[in-house]
């Protein structure tokens, strides 16, 4: 992770939907609200010497302009761009100005699911991704940034 800015700093993006977490498809996505997920990631930042910082948005520009100031802001970015990464050119092209570690998740695992969910438009320019593994992908995630430094 370049080591001249914001070192210990990670973006959470969280997509559409995703605000619902916690009564949506509890079966699918299980029963941790979006808030509690951010509070544990706080909580294991904290932990491991990193301020992470989480965004939430129904909206694809608002997550793309986040996207594209992150670089100024930030040493990493974990992402679930919930449907949009199944549909956004938009989005990768805002993750391909990144020049630090990005963290694709998901909650479920979108391969054992709908065909429309197996393809991603950022699976093969992201560092790694995680999915299938419930809200624990998130701390994962973390985990994973966190090696790289
Ligand atoms: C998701 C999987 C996507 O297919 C879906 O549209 C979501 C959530 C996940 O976290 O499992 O909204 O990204």
């Amino acid at each position: 992770m370049s080591s001249n800015k914001n070192n210990r700093k990670v973006l959470v993006i969280h997509g559409p939907n995703l605000n619902m977490l916690g009564t949506r498809e509890p079966d699918t996505y299980g029963t941790l609200t979006l808030e509690e997920i951010n509070q544990d990631l706080a909580v294991l930042g904290k932990k491991l010497g990193i301020e992470v910082k989480t965004f939430q948005s129904n909206h694809e520009g608002e997550i793309v302009e986040k996207v594209q100031k992150a670089s100024q802001e930030y040493s990493g970015l974990i992402i679930n761009p919930a449907a949009y990464t199944h549909t956004s050119i938009a989005i990768r092209d805002a993750i391909l100005l990144l020049d630090f570690p990005v963290i694709e998740i998901h909650i479920s695992n979108v391969y054992k699911r709908d065909e429309f969910r197996h393809k991603s438009m950022i699976s093969d320019i992201v560092h790694g991704k995680i999915t299938g593994f419930g809200a624990y992908g998130y701390q994962m995630a973390l985990n994973a940034i966190a090696q790289m430094h």
